[in-house]
């Protein structure tokens, strides 16, 4: 088998998260082959830009994306020992997310993309998560997919590149965005997740009671929904007030055991579903991708569920489960090899919403 070399260079400035990386990917007519390699990947993390506020500032994302994108990119083609001239493409992502910083890396992935006459590809951020899997994995399509962030929560059974079918999807807040606002009524740090996770591992899951959304309802399907379980979070938070270190550990620990119950049993259906769509004999894969994948317990209780069902369970390391641009770079490389590509996409609009089911 001779597969082609293709190398692309992505970015990422979609949320609180500056990142430009590079992809190799061998390329077996319009597939790629196995993983490929992440030559250089460079993020900057502005948490403690936004920390004081609680949560990303739009405008001040914007303006720090365009501050330190050019430097990143520099460093990511130094760290790749490459050049704009060895690249077979740009992506950049388009959308979904605040519009401003969208606006800096569309723009600049454009502006490289003319200025080398290389082909760009603007890429869906929520295709980046979901592909992302593939960068250290030799996951083939189809698999079940699992996306945990802070702006999404959704199942999706994806069916090739491009092709991704919604089977449930949260009804209000975002998993990763319940951890945050859990972490903001317990005056513990931005971004809430991995504090809570931290905490939690002194508590008990079971200290206090606290609501699974939709677990029980007829016609909930495998939808999922977080804002109850916060309220019902500050609360009992409110009752067990002064909150001291023990305290604390046992709400993160119980808050922690309601959203694995939540995402544990909705993921279960989703799983036996799409269980019913593939032949016999086919590999059943569960992929979890997004920022909240990180977390090690919601890891530990989706293995158990899949593992229950005869699936495989694929998460990424930690690093590729926030937002990075490998993911998007890898994105790009698929889609160029497939042929995927917009008719005029130097004409390719910002989006703010962008919604990855087809
Ligand atoms: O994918 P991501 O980096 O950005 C979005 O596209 O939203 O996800 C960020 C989210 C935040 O809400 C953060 O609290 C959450 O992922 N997160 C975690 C963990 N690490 C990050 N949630 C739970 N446990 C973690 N260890
Ligand atoms: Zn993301």
């Amino acid at each position: 088998m001779t597969a082609n070399l293709i190398y692309v260079l992505g970015l990422e400035t979609s949320c609180d998260e500056t990142a430009a990386a590079i992809v190799e990917v061998p390329i077996d007519g319009t597939k790629p082959v196995g993983t490929g390699r992440l030559l250089g990947n460079q993020i900057l993390s502005q948490i403690d830009t936004h920390a004081p506020y609680g949560g990303v500032v739009p405008e001040l994302a914007a303006r720090a994306h365009l501050s330190h994108l050019d430097r990143l990119i520099a460093a990511a083609f130094d760290e790749a020992d490459l050049t704009l001239g060895d690249m077979d493409a740009i992506a950049a992502t388009a959308g979904p997310g605040l519009i401003g910083g969208v606006l800096v890396g569309l723009t600049t992935g454009k502006a490289l993309a003319l200025a080398a006459q290389k082909p760009f590809i603007g890429i869906n951020h929520l295709e980046g998560h979901a592909l992302s899997a593939r960068l250290t994995e030799a996951v083939d399509f189809p698999y079940l997919l699992l996306l945990v962030s802070g702006g999404h929560c959704q199942l999706l059974s994806v069916t090739g590149l491009g092709n991704y079918t919604l089977m449930g999807q949260t009804r209000d807040d975002a998993v990763g965005e319940a951890y945050d606002k859990a972490a903001k009524l317990m005056s513990l740090g931005y971004p809430g997740g991995p504090e809570i996770e931290k905490r939690a591992r002194d508590g008990k899951r079971d200290a206090y009671k606290l609501p699974r959304p939709l677990l029980s309802g007829a016609h909930s399907g495998c939808d999922f929904s977080f804002s109850g379980l916060k309220t019902a979070l500050r609360q009992t938070a409110e009752q067990a007030a002064p909150l001291d270190d023990k305290k604390v550990a046992d709400l993160s620990a119980s808050f922690e055991a309601a959203i694995g119950d939540c995402l544990a049993t909705q993921t279960t259906r989703a799983m036996q579903a799409f269980s019913q769509s593939l032949s016999p004999n086919a590999p059943r894969q569960l992929v979890v991708a997004g920022g909240v994948a990180a977390n090690q317990y919601l890891r530990d209780r989706l293995n158990a569920a899949a593992t229950q069902l005869g699936f495989t369970l694929f998460v990424p390391p930690a690093a590729l489960c926030t937002d990075n641009a490998a993911m998007i770079a890898r994105a790009g490389a698929e889609r160029l090899a497939a042929g995927l590509i917009e008719d005029a996409p130097l004409a390719l609009a910002a989006r703010a919403r962008w919604p990855l089911s087809n």
